[in-house]
């Protein structure tokens, strides 16, 4: 991959934090850009890391993260988006159809769909001036209609699955604009963060428990394994290279 130029979102703390400090290690890398809400609270510097705020629910915020990037960047070789919502306080994902209501539904929607819209719109002049810009958002296998085996979660699963067209949907057009790009839906296999922690002592059972670093280190290589495959717009894979179902 030709990278010079990294955007992380979501880049606070879990995965998106881990990829930050796995991309300005390179030394491929020039600069990375990381973006979040809560950007003072990123506890981390490196003197290739620039924190820019970015409050993902509101579209004005990208086109002003966009400016700010532009003082140090003109192009993005690697946009990947980290951000996502499954929990907050004593709001935890549907187990029957009775708990699905408005609020987080839509919530869901806004937090893990819309981003991943809102930062190609913002930023695609900037991946257009990259000789072949890679677009890659975190899905996961919830997310799949193919693989829905357990049914519940709903608001998140359907956030997912919404997220994964949205993303075809783009990859369809910017591969008119710019052949070269590639994007990619990542599900990041079971990792150890604040939006696993409630699940972890039933998933523990049943799948292998990752640490951010080694699913930031895993996605980066799944990709540069993959940059190969144009026969497809847009891939969805596993952190493990298996091919999801959509
Ligand atoms: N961990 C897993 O096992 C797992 C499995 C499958 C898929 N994924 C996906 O992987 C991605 C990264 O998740 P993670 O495990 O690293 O979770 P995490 O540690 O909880 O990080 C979530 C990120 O999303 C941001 N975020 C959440 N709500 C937001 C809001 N309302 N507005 C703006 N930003 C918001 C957080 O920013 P703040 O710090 O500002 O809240 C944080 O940067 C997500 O898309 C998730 O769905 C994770």
């Amino acid at each position: 991959m030709n990278l010079e130029v990294a955007c992380v979102l979501g880049a606070s703390r879990g995965i998106g934090l881990a990829f930050v400090k796995k991309l300005v290690e390179k030394p491929e890398v020039k600069i990375v850009f990381a973006m979040a809400r809560t950007v003072e609270q990123i506890d981390y510097s490196h003197p290739k890391l620039v924190k820019i705020y970015l409050d993902a629910a509101n579209e004005e915020s990208f086109f002003q993260a966009k400016e700010q990037m532009q003082k140090s960047a003109d192009h993005i070789d690697l946009l990947i988006n980290c951000i996502g919502f499954l929990h907050e306080n004593e709001v935890l994902p549907e187990r029957k159809i009775d708990e699905v209501n408005t609020e987080n539904f839509v919530h869901s929607l806004k937090i893990n769909v819309l981003p991943s819209i809102f930062m190609l719109k913002a930023f695609k002049d900037m991946l257009r001036e990259s000789e072949a810009p890679v677009i890659a958002s975190l899905s996961a296998k919830v997310g799949s209609i193919g693989d829905n085996r357990m049914g519940g979660w709903y608001s998140y699963r359907i956030s997912k699955t919404a997220l994964n067209m949205a993303l075809k949907t783009a990859a369809i057009e910017f591969q008119r604009m710019k052949s070269s790009s590639r994007f990619f839906l990542l599900h990041p296999g079971t990792t150890k963060t604040k939006l696993s922690e409630p699940f972890l002592k039933f998933a523990k059972s049943k799948y292998k428990i990752h640490d951010p670093e080694d699913t930031a280190k895993n996605l980066l290589n799944l990709i540069n394994r993959n940059l190969d495959q144009k026969e497809e717009p847009i891939l969805f894979l596993s952190w493990d290279g298996e091919r999801l179902s959509w």
